[in-house]
C-alpha cells in the first residue's frame, strides 16, 4: 500500500483529503505545518508528498526547497488557488512533480496522484537498471561487452581470489595494464599496495636494483640505502610490465624468489621475506621466446600458473561503439568541454579501421578528434588519414581529411544522436519521445519486421545504454535512459 502526506494549514480540508486517499486505497499521513510535514518524511517510507503552497510559517515552496536533494526523495504535488498558478509553475521547475489548482474534482486529484507515483516508481526502477548495466558492461576501467572480454571478466574474478602467479599477454594497448590493475583491486589484497615496474625501461643493473633495493654503497651512486619493489609490495601486487625484456641474468634471480619468496638487497647479506603476488605482462609471445632460448622455461610456467590473453580489438569490433562512448566522456571530462556525439558515417569508420595500436589508439583518436572539432559532432573529417586507407566492402569512397565533404562521404549523410544506431531504432527514439516508452509489438508495427529482429534491435540499444527495459513479461516496456 502507498502512503501518501498531506500537508495543509485548513484542519477541515485535511479531513476530507484523508478520507478520499483512504477511500482510494492509500495510507494517509497528515500534518498542518510544514515544519512538523518535514519530521515526518524523514522518519517514514513516503510514496508521494501533496502540499499546500500557501501556509503560516514555512510555505510550500520552502519545504518543497528542504525536501529536495534529501534521501529518501518522494516526488511532490502542490495544490494552489487558482490565482498563484504561476507559482505553482515555478515549483515544477524547482523539481515538483505536478500541481493541481483548487478547487479540483476528485478524479482529477485522483489521476495526477497515480500519475507521479507510476513515474516515481519507473524512476527508481531505471535508476537501479543503469547500475545492473553498468557492472555488466564495466570491470573495473575496463570496458567491453564482447563475448570474448566477458569470458576475460570472469578469469579475473576467479583468479582476483587465488594468490596464484599470473601472466597476462597481448599486443601493444590491449589493456594489459588494467587487467593487472582489475587483479589487484578485485583481490583481497587491495587495500595493500599495487607496486608497478617496467622491465623494459632499465639496464640490468640498475632493474635489479629497483627489483631488490640495494645497500648503501653497493655501487657507485647509491649513497643511501633503498628498498626494492618485492619490499614495497609486501602484502600486496607486484605487477612486472614487459617481463619478456629481462636479462637471463635476472631471470634467474627472479626464478630464486618466486620459489621461495626470499631475497637479498643488492650489497646487502640479510636475507628478506616477502609475501607479494606476482603477476606480469608481454606483449611478446612468451612461448616463442622460449623456444627461441630467449626466456627461461622454467621460469615462464611459473609465471604463468594462470594466462589471460588480451585479443586485440579487431577481434572484438562490437567493443567498438562502446568504447568510442566510453572515450567521448572521458576526453570532454578532462578537456572540460560538453560531450560530443559521433556521427553514423564517421563511426562506420571507426568501425571497420584495422586498429593495430589497439585500444590506446582508439584512445587517441578520440580525444584528438574532440579536441579539434569545431561543432558538437566528430565527423568522418575529424578522424586521422589513416583510418580512410583501408577499404571495405560498401565502402567505395576514398577519401582524405582536407577535400572530402560530408555530403561526398555521408550517403544518407545523417548525424545521429546516439552510437551506431540504424534508422528504425532512431524511429523508435521518436515513438518513445511521444509516447514515453514502446514495446516490442510497437516496434514491431512501426518498422514492419520480425519479432526476433525486433528484439535484437532493442536489445542492441539497451546495450548501448541508450534506453532501459522495464517491467516484465507482457508488460515489458522501453524508456529513454
Ligand atoms: N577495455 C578498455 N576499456 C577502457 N580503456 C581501455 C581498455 N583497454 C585499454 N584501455 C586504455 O588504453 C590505454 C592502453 O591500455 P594499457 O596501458 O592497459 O595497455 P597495455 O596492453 O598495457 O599496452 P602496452 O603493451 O603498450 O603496455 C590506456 O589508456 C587504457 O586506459
Ligand atoms: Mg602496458
Amino acid at each position: 500500500m502507498e502512503t501518501i502526506l498531506i500537508v495543509d494549514d485548513e484542519k477541515n480540508y485535511l479531513l476530507v483529503l484523508e478520507a478520499l486517499l483512504v477511500d482510494a486505497g492509500y495510507e494517509v499521513i497528515t500534518s498542518d505545518s510544514t515544519t512538523e510535514a518535514l519530521k515526518i518524511t524523514m522518519s517514514h517510507d513516503l510514496d508521494l508528498v501533496i502540499t499546500d503552497m500557501r501556509m503560516p510559517g514555512p510555505d510550500g515552496m520552502e519545504f518543497l526547497a528542504q525536501l529536495r536533494g534529501r534521501q529518501p526523495d518522494p516526488p511532490v504535488i502542490m495544490m494552489t488557488a487558482y490565482a498563484t498558478v504561476e507559482k505553482a509553475v515555478e515549483a515544477m521547475k524547482r523539481g515538483a512533480f505536478d500541481y493541481i489548482t483548487k478547487p479540483f474534482k476528485n478524479e482529477e486529484l485522483i489521476l495526477t496522484i497515480r500519475k507521479a507515483i507510476e513515474m516515481h516508481r519507473l524512476k527508481q526502477e531505471n535508476r537501479l537498471l543503469s547500475r545492473e548495466l553498468q557492472e555488466r558492461f564495466q570491470f573495473g576501467n575496463i570496458v567491453g561487452k564482447s563475448k570474448i572480454m566477458r569470458q576475460v571478466y570472469e578469469i579475473i574474478e576467479k583468479v582476483a581470489q587465488t594468490r596464484a602467479s599470473v601472466l597476462i599477454t597481448g599486443e601493444s594497448g590491449t589493456g594489459k595494464e588494467l587487467v593487472a590493475r582489475a587483479i589487484h583491486f578485485n583481490s583481497p589484497r587491495r587495500d595493500k599496495p599495487f607496486i608497478s615496474v617496467n622491465c623494459s625501461a632499465l639496464s640490468e643493473t640498475l632493474l635489479e636494483s629497483e627489483l631488490f633495493g640495494h645497500e648503501r654503497g653497493a655501487f657507485t651512486g647509491a649513497v643511501t640505502q633503498r628498498k626494492g619493489r618485492f619490499e614495497l609490495a609486501h602484502g600486496g601486487t607486484l605487477f612486472l610490465d614487459e617481463v619478456g625484456d629481462m636479462s637471463p641474468a635476472l631471470q634467474v634471480k627472479l626464478l630464486r624468489v618466486l620459489q621461495e619468496m626470499k631475497f637479498e638487497r643488492v650489497g646487502g647479506t640479510k636475507t628478506l621475506q616477502v609475501d607479494a603476488r606476482l603477476v606480469t605482462a608481454s606483449n611478446r609471445e612468451l612461448d616463442r621466446e622460449v623456444e627461441l632460448g630467449r626466456f627461461r622455461e622454467d621460469l615462464y610456467y611459473r609465471l604463468k600458473v594462470v594466462h589471460i590473453k588480451v585479443p586485440p580489438l579487431r577481434e572484438r569490433r562490437d567493443d567498438i561503439p562502446l568504447l568510442v562512448h566510453h572515450f567521448l566522456e572521458k576526453a570532454a571530462e578532462a578537456n572540460r568541454i560538453p560531450v560530443k556525439r559521433v556521427s553514423h558515417e564517421a563511426l562506420k569508420y571507426l568501425y571497420q579501421y584495422d586498429w593495430t595500436g589497439n585500444v590506446r589508439e582508439l584512445e587517441n583518436v578520440i580525444e584528438r578528434a574532440v579536441i579539434f572539432c569545431d561543432g558538437d559532432d566528430v565527423r568522418p573529417q575529424d578522424l586521422p588519414e589513416e583510418l580512410f586507407q583501408q577499404r571495405l566492402p560498401g565502402i567505395t569512397k576514398e577519401t582524405s581529411g582536407q577535400t572530402q565533404t560530408t555530403s561526398d562521404l555521408a550517403g544518407d549523410g545523417e548525424l545521429l544522436p546516439y552510437l551506431g544506431l540504424n534508422q528504425r531504432q532512431v524511429k523508435a527514439i521518436n515513438f518513445i519521445k511521444k509516447n514515453s516508452y514502446i514495446t516490442n509489438d510497437y516496434y514491431i508495427q512501426i518498422n514492419h519486421i520480425s519479432d526476433r529482429h525486433a528484439r535484437r534491435d532493442l536489445r542492441q540499444m539497451v546495450d548501448l545504454d541508450i534506453v532501459v527495459r522495464v517491467g516484465k513479461g507482457r508488460s515489458t516496456r522501453y524508456v529513454l535512459k
